[in-house]
């Protein structure tokens, strides 16, 4: 239903749009942005590319039908290089390999602490080698290097140390029962695991995915995103190169309805993981159950209200809303997309939260200050500039953005829109972009109906400074993470997943290890009835 509105809405000529905006009084493209092209002079980045092919039982190898894709640079749309194309073929190739990992190799039968040292090792030569890691994140994704060089990447070393300090504290319970029996309970990796990510995050993503699975002694192949493939395989290679064995992760470039489908109906698959939309996530399950049900966690889309109280410090707020929907050029599953302020601060926070956006620093990635690159790519563009719009169309009011930031590449002005209404597309749908709506309310009781009123239920985040306020929004909202006052805190050990069509499951944290772990009881009678 939503997908057939948005066609209707694309189809409307921008001279129509513009009459909609005329009548309201607005100019397309509110505000005072820059409209030369923000990139004409891309930094070029210091990393050469080395690592294109498949990563298939620790060697890289072509794909079997020596097809090849081109990854882009979002900042121009052109060519970074192009990279092997796996499909069901080199599929089955690596989950042979895995298998044969699995089945006979030493990675589940070496001890938990040599598996521990393996990871360190690895959580080590990332570190030594952020800067290159941080320039492919940027070119390949378009995210701001900054983040990525102090933030994710170091993220995703965090988690793997933390995930190699829970190899060897996996065990099992001894179970008291009635009746004259010894009952323990064994923790067993589940064999081959096949993970699925997206693009937004590309190597956090992979971090949260492998970390859980190898510390737990699984072996793994992982199908990166399409528009993402290159920084999963050059950090593979220095797994390779802090001592993984052979066969134990493999990495698969390629698209989701050959390879990635190809990999959910395998039949020697044990478990699937997979991060993206709601849609797809369905398709995953689908083909999870019509072969062999393998277990299936699902990350997926959401559409987070964020409420800010009438007690909460405004200049505060207004910026952590901010960051809430702007970070990563909103292309977050948990951005803090649906706005909602108390009607006593409503006036006040509108006019600072359209200020913080005017604000906001586009341009390139690369370039030191830039809070906001370009959207990955072509279609996301084009998506979000639908939504917005729908938005304008359906009756909200455009505080400021709306329009491509300048001529080249993906980038979209950051936009605020008021006045939005609960049964609005853009309220309800996943723009997965830089536009920020605003809605008002008046009390708490409104504002938990209205913010439970989606089919997400991914993250949820409250500013106010009163401790009754934080506690009752707390429990009364319907989502796997509610942040107070903060947001975006993804230390490893904090689990994550989503309420409702959010998503199945929880990855990070201990919760993370249940994921990739199948208990088994032994039972067996015990023989002197005078020790019982
Ligand atoms: P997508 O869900 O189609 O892609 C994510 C991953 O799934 C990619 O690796 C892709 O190759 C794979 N995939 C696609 N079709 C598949 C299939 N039939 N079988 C197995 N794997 C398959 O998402 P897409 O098209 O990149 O983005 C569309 C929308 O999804 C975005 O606008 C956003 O709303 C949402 N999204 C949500 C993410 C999240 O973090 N929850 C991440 C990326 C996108
Ligand atoms: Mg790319």
């Amino acid at each position: 239903m939503a997908a057939r509105k948005l066609l209707l809405l694309s189809q409307y000529s921008s001279a129509h749009l513009r009459s909609i905006g005329r009548s309201r009084g607005w100019t397309r493209g509110i505000g005072s942005y820059s409209s030369s092209s923000v990139v004409d002079e891309p930094v070029t980045p210091s990393v050469k590319i080395t690592d294109t092919q498949l990563l298939i039982n620790g060697k890289f190898v072509d794909a079997a039908s020596g097809k090849t894709f081109p990854t882009l640079d979002p900042r121009t749309g052109d060519v970074i290089t192009h990279v092997a194309e796996g499909d069901a073929e080199d599929v089955n190739r690596a989950v042979a390999a895995a298998r044969k990992a699995f089945d006979e190799g030493p990675w589940p039968r070496m001890t938990a602490y040599e598996r521990s040292r393996i990871l360190l090792r690895f959580a080590d030569l990332l570190e030594k080698h952020i800067d290159d890691l941080a320039a492919i994140e940027t070119w390949d994704n378009g995210k701001p290097y900054k983040q990525a060089a102090e933030d994710e990447i170091p993220g995703f070393i965090r988690l793997m140390r933390y995930y190699a300090g829970w190899a060897d504290k996996i065990h099992g319970l001894t179970v008291p029962v009635d009746g004259k029996y010894h009952v323990q309970t064994l923790h067993e990796p589940i064999g081959v695991a096949g993970q699925i990510i997206p693009w937004n995050f590309p190597l956090l993503m992979f971090a949260w995915k492998i970390g859980p699975a190898l510390a737990c002694g699984n072996t793994v192949v992982l199908k990166t995103a399409e528009l993402t493939p290159l920084s999963a395989l050059y950090a593979t290679r220095l797994l390779h190169e802090a001592g993984l064995p052979p066969g134990v992760l493999n990495i698969i470039s390629g698209f989701g309805r050959t390879a990635g489908s190809a990999l959910c109906s395998h039949m020697d698959v044990n478990k699937l993981a997979f991060t993206g939309s709601t849609e797809t996530g369905r398709t995953v399950l689908d083909l999870a159950a019509k072969s062999n049900l393998k277990p299936v966690t699902l990350e997926l889309g959401g559409k987070s209200p964020f409420i800010v109280c009438e007690d909460a410090d405004i200049d505060k707020a207004v910026e952590l809303a901010h960051f809430a929907l702007f970070f990563n050029q909103g292309q977050c599953c948990v951005a803090g997309s649906r706005t909602f302020v108390h009607e006593s601060v409503y006036d006040e926070f509108v006019e600072k939260a359209r200020a913080r956006a005017m604000k906001r620093v586009v341009g390139d990635p690369f370039k030191p200050g830039v809070e906001q690159g370009p959207q990955i790519d072509i279609k996301q563009f084009e998506k979000i500039r639908t939504y917005i719009k729908s938005g304008i169309e359906s009756g909200a009011t455009l505080e400021c953005g709306g329009e491509q930031y300048g001529s080249k590449g993906f980038f979209v002005q950051p936009t605020v829109f008021s006045n939005v209404q609960d049964n609005m597309l853009i309220a309800k749908d996943e723009i997965f972009g830089p536009v920020q709506t605003i809605s008002k309310f008046k009390d708490l009781d409104e504002v938990i109906r209205r913010a439970n009123k989606s089919r997400y239920g991914l993250a949820a985040g409250v500013f106010t400074q009163n401790i009754d306020t934080a506690n009752t929004l707390a429990r009364a909202l319907q989502a796997g993470s509610v942040c107070i006052n903060c947001y975006h805190v993804f230390d490893a050990a904090i689990p994550f997943g989503g309420y409702k069509m959010s998503g199945i499951g929880r990855e990070k944290g201990v919760y993370g290890l249940n994921n990739y772990l199948q208990v088994k009881a032994v039972v067996n009678p015990l023989k002197n009835p005078a020790w019982l």
